[in-house]
């Protein structure tokens, strides 16, 4: 019998717990599932940042601490941690992703906003909507998630470009990698998409000068993390039309206060970090499978690179 302690999000132990029970039978694993086994006879961890978890130090037995999370970076320098951390690569993840990039990419490619705020009375029939063909998109991260942004809207036709640390080769993309490739991918970039996670190399990675590089009047979609922007640079890209509109799902401070001047500025659309939610069922069997491989003496998936912090 395994012990498996749950340490999400209280409000999640509803449907996660049958959820991981089921996915956990499915494997084949005797589990004991609890909020509030002894740390010292844990077998391993399945965690939130938003559970109530931070020392792992009395977790003895722990082999491994298993993420619903994709972005890791609030466990990832814990000095207690000490065993293996693995992230959620989940299909639920990906595909509400997709859904909510596209949507936006939509939104902004099409012009959409003309015509949903704005019926006035006038037909303005010779206003066509340009093709995607024509449009410029970029993807700065290209892992689970942004390589199936990526591919979904290259699929629409657009003419997208990607971005990550390390090089890939992905069909249909033209992709840069590293500090020398960033520029050149900013400079074509009519719409830009962040998904890249929060390190300290990522950490305002659009900042006023990288901003600049974008063609002007270009839209931001940050459905990563907040800090991948200097807010005060992006508040003046905007002010000046350097920047035409921002969709942003995540932030600094979250939830965004409602003084925040994102709230009320007219060019900037928040949405309150729901791009993409790990989803109970599918996440549950992700780390039911982990659990197995673990048990039958194979490497965990999904393990997070603590030197590089994601
Ligand atoms: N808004 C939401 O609801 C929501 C939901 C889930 C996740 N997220 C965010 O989305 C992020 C991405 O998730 P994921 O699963 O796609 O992550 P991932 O698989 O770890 O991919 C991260 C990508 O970013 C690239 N990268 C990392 N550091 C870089 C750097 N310094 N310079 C250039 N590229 C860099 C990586 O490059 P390599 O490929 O070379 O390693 C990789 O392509 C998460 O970290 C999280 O913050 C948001």
């Amino acid at each position: 019998m395994l012990n498996v302690l749950y340490a999400g999000r209280p409000e999640g132990w509803a449907a996660y717990r049958p959820a991981l029970e089921t996915a956990f039978a499915e494997e084949g694993l005797e589990v004991a599932l609890s909020r509030d086994h002894p740390p010292a006879e844990v077998d391993y961890i399945v965690h939130a940042p938003n559970g109530p978890l931070r020392d792992f130090t009395p977790f003895v037995r722990a082999r491994a601490v298993l993420s619903l999370w994709a972005g890791v970076e609030s466990i990832v320098d814990e000095p207690s941690l000490r065993i293996p951390l693995t992230r959620m690569i989940d299909e639920g993840l990906s595909e509400g992703m997709v859904e909510w990039v596209a949507g936006h990419v939509l939104r902004h490619h099409l012009g959409m906003d003309r015509h949903i705020l704005g019926q006035d009375g006038i037909w303005r029939g010779q206003e066509v909507p340009p093709l995607a063909r024509d449009r410029q998109v970029a993807v700065l991260g290209l892992g689970a998630l942004g390589r199936a942004v990526a591919q979904a809207l290259a699929a629409l036709r657009f003419r997208v470009s990607g971005w990550s640390r390390t090089p890939h080769r992905i069909d249909g993309l033209d992709t840069a990698h590293g500090p020398e490739g960033l520029a050149e991918v900013l400079a074509r970039a009519e719409i830009l998409v962040l998904l890249l996670p929060a390190t300290s190399a990522t950490a305002n990675l659009l900042d006023a000068d990288r901003l600049a590089l974008l063609p002007r009047g270009a839209v931001v979609l940050n459905p990563g993390r907040g800090s991948l922007i200097d807010e005060a640079a992006l508040l003046a890209a905007l002010d000046r039309g350097q920047v035409g509109h921002a969709t942003l799902d995540v932030f600094r401070t979250e939830p965004l206060p409602p003084g925040h001047p994102f709230w009320a500025h007219p060019k900037v659309t928040v949405t309150p970090h729901i791009a993409a939610a790990t989803r109970p069922a599918s996440a549950a069997r992700v780390i039911a499978r982990n659990v197995r491989r673990d048990r039958d003496g194979l490497p965990l998936l999904y393990l997070v690179n603590r030197a590089q912090g994601y």
